[in-house]
């Protein structure tokens, strides 16, 4: 059993809503931020950390990540991922519908909350699948963050890529839609053109910009046509990021992963099928202008995709490989290291990867370290630099894109409301999270 205490974090570098760092110290009780102040001495019965020299973040909120349970606990479960997601500083999730069976329905959904209030280490909350027959539960199913599209890059009842189905989504309710934005008729077309290649890389040429550009201009047409609340999913393309540039509705917003702003195709020559996702990777252009917009706001936040699969079936010969990458126990670092190399800020860092993420999906409570919100953090080291290491790599998966990479931020303590779930490489695995609550629109 996990015991409930309360904490006081002295002398770190505490990044502010305001994003400004000071040097300060703050108390947690009661599962909430109590006071944070240039010094505060400890009360009676208070668990003390020194973080002399440590980082302190408002936990991160993990916006997309496929965690596999029920159904295909062979490649993660939420046990494992939630495990991951403690050692990477991710302290909630929101997670995908694409697991056996679908979550589509109250029932389904129902059964996830009660597997994740069981194994789920840190907080937790899901999307609802729109399916080709518009399932009666997808506007009234509760809590859900919002409606997930697949409109390509799926097989079966999830991909909805008949504008007709897709219209009638639009038209009805109020609930936020995320799209994953790939124009299946296109990608069906070119997977029988280059039907005789094998090298992974045709992946990208495959499911081009193009394919991921045709959907966002249909997925953004429709959201302007029903004021309907729209977020993207993992842009990857630059052209992507010019159509929002130039017309982005104040309801619409839209999220990139690390990998589509790190990696590009060049991976596919080091890492093979292991760079295989979707949408695919891109060029260092499309890297580059991904960049400018989300330091530009454009993007709003980052998510990590995480979607696991086994060594195994990443070794098969494309394209009989699944496609998807791990990420939730990286991503922190990934983003911190790429703030210290210059690409941004660490308060940028935080608000994109937690407090953005929180006034979108109106998770509240949540996405700063100020008195009244829940204790959520993470203490990061960003003086010291360590390798990603496949050994070490906690997800059921085995195995990160990224290994190799030297990076620094790594967390040294993860608190999910006001329990330390992750400390110097331990992991305590009595904590639980809680279901995350959404706010109505
Ligand atoms: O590469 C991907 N894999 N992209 C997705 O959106 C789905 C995911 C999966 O579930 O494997």
């Amino acid at each position: 059993m996990s015991s409930l205490v309360n904490l006081l974090i002295r002398h770190a570098h505490v990044v502010l809503p305001d994003s400004n760092l000071i040097f300060a110290d703050v108390l947690i009780r009661d599962r909430l931020i109590a006071e944070v102040a240039p010094v505060i001495s400890p009360p009676a019965d208070t668990l003390v950390i020194d973080a002399t020299g440590l980082t302190l973040l408002p936990g991160v909120i993990d916006p997309q990540v496929h965690f596999r349970e029920p159904g295909l606990e062979y490649k993660e479960d939420l046990f494992t991922a939630t495990c991951a997601c403690a050692k990477g500083g991710v302290t909630s999730f929101l997670e995908m519908p694409n697991t056996r069976p679908l979550t589509t329905t109250q029932a389904t959904l129902d059964d996830k909350l009660q597997r994740a209030a069981q194994k789920c280490l840190v907080n937790y909350g899901f999307f609802i699948g729109a399916t080709k027959e518009v399932l009666p539960d997808l506007n009234t199913a509760h809590p859900v963050c919002g409606i997930k599209i697949f409109m390509g890059s799926m097989h079966g009842p999830l991909l909805v890529n008949e504008t007709e189905v897709l219209e009638r989504i639009f038209a009805s309710g109020t609930r936020l839609i995320a799209v994953h934005a790939e124009n299946q008729q296109r990608i069906d077309q070119r997977r029988q053109e280059f039907a005789h290649i094998h090298d992974p890389s045709i992946h990208s040429q495959i499911q081009d910009n193009q394919a991921a550009l045709e959907a966002t201009q249909l997925a953004l047409s429709l959201s302007k046509k029903y004021q309907r609340r729209l977020h993207i999913l993992h842009m990857s393309t630059a052209e992507e990021a010019e159509l929002l540039r130039q017309d982005k509705p104040a309801w619409v917003t839209a999220e990139v992963t690390p990998q589509h702003l790190l990696l590009n195709t060049s991976a596919y020559a080091k890492i093979g099928t292991l760079a295989q996702m979707n949408p695919p990777l891109r060029s260092p252009h499309d890297n580059q202008v991904l960049w400018q917009a989300l330091r530009d706001g454009i993007i709003d936040f980052i998510a990590t995709d995480h979607a696991p699969h086994t060594l195994a079936e990443k070794s098969q010969e494309y394209p009989n490989t699944p496609s998807g990458m791990p990420g939730v126990e990286t991503s922190l670092a990934l983003m911190l290291t790429a703030a210290q190399q210059g690409h941004c800020t660490v308060p940028q860092v935080v608000n994109w990867m937690s407090t953005a993420v929180a006034q979108a999906y109106r998770i509240p409570n949540k996405g700063a370290i100020a008195p009244g919100y829940d204790a959520d953090l993470v203490l990061v080291d960003l003086e010291n630099y360590r390798p990603v290491l496949r050994e070490e790599i906690v997800s059921k998966c085995g195995w990160s894109p990224f290994e190799g990479w030297n990076l620094t931020g790594w967390p040294v303590y993860t608190i999910v409301g006001g329990e330390i779930v992750y400390e110097k490489g331990k992991i305590n695995t009595h904590v639980r999270g809680q279901a995350l609550r959404f706010d109505a629109a």
